[in-house]
């Protein structure tokens, strides 16, 4: 790398992760190493070259709903500075699938990406269907891999999406517009299904059962939590929303090894919520996390977190 090329400490700081970068495919796609960004940073894939050039493995972008708009009034986002927390209620504030796939077509270097989807605030729960299988046409050409995103706690119904009949109608329509897709475009893209930290082991055996009969390629574990029992001395505690960060972490891992108990082997992982430090990651990949993704961590400790990550897992192997 020459130094001076216009890209300053975060170009450089990715040639440090790329020295310690140890790729490993997932999915049926090469990772150049399994650190990523979570969604809901990059909204609306605005910034995905600078996000790479901060040394991601892979970015994932969205929630990117069929049609924009504005999300939750503000205030909607506070910052627990002594917890390392967020708490947030955006309500999927964004431009729009279409907004988003036109900036991924123009994109020239662009490292793996995955595209988060959900539906819009005012398409009723019996409808939510048709915004994922909208998105899901939208993005199959352009992502490396595409999110279900259920389990958001700031769109009203959203999480009933993971339960029941109307997870397993989801999970149907999803796989047999993935297999038309393949037959019309002859690629295969990938489908996750990211899923909320709140949820007791007979819910996520049952979760993970159904993502196990269709052949889903993978679930995320975690989305943030409605639970404040860990902040409940916050000045910021009773504010609506989900959380993310420390306090977040050891659930997230729960969550975790509950999936892995249930899939083992049969599908991969990616382990992300309050992953705030190498330790954390170490722990997570120890877990079963075949991929991971850091946003409130990288937050409060900008690319570093990465670098430090990678060293980490370096050393292990
Ligand atoms: C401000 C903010 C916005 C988020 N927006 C989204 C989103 O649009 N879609 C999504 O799937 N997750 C979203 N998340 C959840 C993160 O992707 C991640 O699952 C969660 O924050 C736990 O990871 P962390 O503790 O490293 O932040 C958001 C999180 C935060 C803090």
């Amino acid at each position: 790398m020459k130094i001076g090329d216009g890209l300053g400490a975060s170009s450089l700081l990715a040639a440090n992760t790329a020295g310690k970068a140890q790729p490993k495919r997932v999915m049926g796609i090469d990772f150049p190493h399994v650190v990523g960004l979570a969604a809901g940073l990059d909204k609306n894939a605005d910034y995905v070259d600078a996000l790479s050039s901060m040394g991601f493995g892979f970015i994932e972008v969205g929630t990117l709903t069929p049609r924009p708009q504005p999300g939750n009034p503000k205030p909607r986002m506070f910052r627990l500075k002594s917890e390392q927390a967020i708490i947030n209620r955006l309500g999927f504030n964004n431009k729009g699938i279409e907004h988003a796939c036109g900036n991924i077509a123009k994109l020239r270097n662009r490292g793996v990406l995955g595209i988060n989807i959900g539906k819009n605030f005012d398409t009723a729960v019996e409808h939510a269907n048709q915004d994922y299988i909208y998105c899901l046409r939208q993005a199959y050409q352009l992502a490396d891999y595409i999110t279900v995103n259920i389990s958001s706690p700031n769109t009203p119904g959203l999480r009933s999406l993971q339960f029941g009949d109307e997870f397993n109608s989801l999970l149907d329509e999803l796989k047999e517009e993935q297999a038309r897709l393949q037959a019309e475009h002859k690629i295969y893209t990938p489908i996750a299904v990211k899923l909320a930290p709140d949820m007791s082991e007979e819910q996520i055996a049952s979760c993970c059962e159904s993502l196990l009969s269709r052949e889903f390629d993978g679930v995320i574990a975690t989305n943030t939590t409605l639970d404040r029992s860990l902040v409940a001395t916050s000045p910021h505690a009773a504010e609506a929303g989900g959380l993310s960060g420390g306090p977040l972490s050891e659930k997230s891992c729960e969550v975790l090894k509950c999936i892995k108990a249930e899939v083992g082997e049969r599908m991969p992982i990616i382990g992300v919520g309050g992953i705030m430090s190498a330790d954390h990651a170490q722990q997570r990949l120890a877990a079963g996390a075949d991929l991971l993704q850091i946003y409130t961590g990288f937050i409060y400790q900008g690319p570093a977190l990465i670098e430090e990550i990678l060293t980490a897992i370096s050393e292990d192997s």
